[in-house]
């Protein structure tokens, strides 16, 4: 909710660093593509570089020093750990994931206008001795590492797994000192954008209940709170599926007086904090749900856990298109939505464009298996980017509702395959891979968390929640067999003049 909506007033409120950005960005989108004879302005470079060189420093200095403390506790973990790896098969099945040909299937031919944004060629030389000597092409090294993972942004996935400046992007969102923070307003809980000195951004979820709180049973889904560790685990999941349509998001302590308190410039922010009865700083912000002294978000006593999910490329360069789902809940507490009322309804869908054509209801059940895993009811729109039209991928925003129950499953979320009967045949294969106790969903997942900071805090996902995606995986393959017994099309084939012996299992 709200992403449209945040986005811009994000734009109108973060006066100073967000025209900074998006004219770096315009500015990029009209670099030439290795041009040695056009040059950046020399005052715009000038500043870039300097400040990045600056933060390069101040980072290698912190990633010292963590080190520094990693080998005390190393020293202290090592007979733990010895005993550990020798349970842990030598080769880790995060790995093995990967590197099944499933998980690298050919990509698809891109054309120029496959990609989301493009380096355009400068339009007249007048400007020239403005111009550093820069090469600006797409893998330039001379991009931050966030704009080079908006670059590599296509029709058909958000990042491409094996991109190195994903993990950079995540690595630095974990490690870049933070420049400002300032209220995402709009959206209907509370939410940071964080500056970093590269000019990137990213949209921080606090911490405000214990990893392991289940929903309360008699609060409705869309009342539940926003789960820091739910946006976390939700991007790993997407990545671990084989999606990658959810922008990286990475977990991060952080001190809320030096990094929030000290150095907001909203004023709305900052008049709401304020010092717990125990000493704990707290703040709740202005927004629609649980802004206020009663709903806290508390650091304990002035660290925080956040989960920080990077940007995407603003809007006014990439505009997306918001779609309302077929099988969006009903908001109201006495009538039935249509798809519950009918369980034909999705013959009609099928008949429906987008829905009709292309890979818009296969890429539903997608986003539909993914959310019935990690138990998502929040899924009323999702969006596309307007540039690829109705031929592109679905990205799978604002997870932070999933992942908060684990005692029960959500059969309402999978009702859209159970009366489809579609699913690509990549995903069918991959999730039946997922379901090998040589891979198997958990402890991928299990694997995959692990690499989080967080992690070293306590688990991201419990025992219980990591357990219930076997279970939950088990259902779908289910639904999936009780498809292909009762019709003939419910295989989508993405596979078609690939080697299929190749995919098997
Ligand atoms: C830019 O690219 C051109 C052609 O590939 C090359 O000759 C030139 O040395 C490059 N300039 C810089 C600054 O790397
Ligand atoms: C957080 O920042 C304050 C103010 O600089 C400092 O006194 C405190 O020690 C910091 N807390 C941690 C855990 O680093
Ligand atoms: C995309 O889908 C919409 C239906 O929502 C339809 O009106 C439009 O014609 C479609 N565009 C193309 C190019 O098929």
């Amino acid at each position: 909710t709200g992403w449209i909506a945040g986005w811009l007033s994000f734009c109108l409120s973060v006066r100073l660093l967000a025209s900074y950005v998006s004219v770096t960005f315009l500015f990029v989108s009209f670099m030439p593509v290795n041009l040695s004879s056009h040059k950046l302005p020399s005052r715009m470079n000038g500043d870039f570089t300097n400040m990045a060189v600056h933060i390069d420093h101040k980072v290698e200095a912190s990633f010292n020093m963590v080190n520094e403390k990693e080998k005390d506790k190393n020293l202290i973990g090592t007979k733990m750990a010895t005993k550990v790896s020798q349970q842990v098969s030598s080769r880790s099945k995060l790995e093995a994931l990967f590197s099944h040909p499933l998980y690298n299937l050919p990509r698809p031919h891109l054309l120029e206008d496959d990609w989301l944004l493009k380096l355009k060629p400068k339009q007249s030389d007048s400007e020239e001795d403005a111009y550093d000597r820069a090469n600006w092409t797409r893998s330039a090294e001379t991009h931050p590492a966030w704009l080079r993972y908006h670059l590599g942004i296509s029709r058909w996935e958000l990042y491409d797994r094996k991109d190195p400046s994903v993990a950079e992007v995540t690595q630095q969102m974990a490690t870049q000192r933070i420049l400002s923070a300032v209220q995402k307003s709009g959206g209907t809980q509370l939410k940071l954008i964080m500056s970093f000195p590269n000019y990137g951004q990213a949209l921080l979820k606090p911490m405000r209940q214990e990893r392991d709180a289940e929903t309360d049973f008699n609060l409705f889904y869309f009342s539940d709170f926003e789960r820091h560790n739910a946006e976390i685990a939700a991007f790993h999941l997407d990545r671990v599926l084989g999606f990658c349509r959810i922008p990286p998001v990475v977990g991060r302590l952080i001190n809320v007086t030096t990094e929030i308190r000290a150095i907001t410039t909203d004023h709305k922010l900052s008049r709401t904090f304020f010092t717990s009865p125990v000493g704990n700083l707290c703040f709740h912000g202005q927004c629609e749900y649980y802004c206020s002294t009663e709903n806290p978000v508390c650091g304990r006593p002035q660290v925080l856990e956040v989960s920080l999910a990077s940007m995407l490329p603003d809007l006014s360069l990439a505009p997306r298109r918001s779609w309302r789902s077929p099988w969006r809940r009903s908001y109201s507490r006495t009538k039935l939505a249509p798809w519950e009322k009918n369980p034909d309804y999705c013959d009609t869908v099928k008949q429906t464009p987008p829905y009709s054509q292309g890979t818009r209801l296969v890429d539903l059940i997608d986003m539909v298996i993914l959310d019935f895993l990690m138990s998502n009811m929040d899924r009323h729109h999702y969006e596309t980017f307007e540039k690829f039209g109705n031929d592109t991928f679905l990205l799978h925003l604002d997870n932070g509702r999933a992942f908060g129950r684990h005692s029960v499953d959500e059969p309402s979320i999978l009702v859209p395959l159970r009366q489809c009967c579609r699913i690509r045949r990549s995903t069918l294969m991959r999730l039946r891979l997922l379901s090998l106790p040589g891979f198997r969903l958990s402890d991928v997942m299990r694997e995959s968390l692990s690499q989080d900071p967080l992690e070293s805090v306590a688990p991201l996902l419990s025992v219980q929640h990591l357990a219930v995606l076997d279970r939950r995986l088990k259902t779908i393959l289910q639904a999936v067999h009780t498809c292909l017994e009762h019709h003939d099309d419910v295989i989508h084939d993405d596979l078609q003049g690939y080697d299929v012996n190749l995919y098997r299992h």
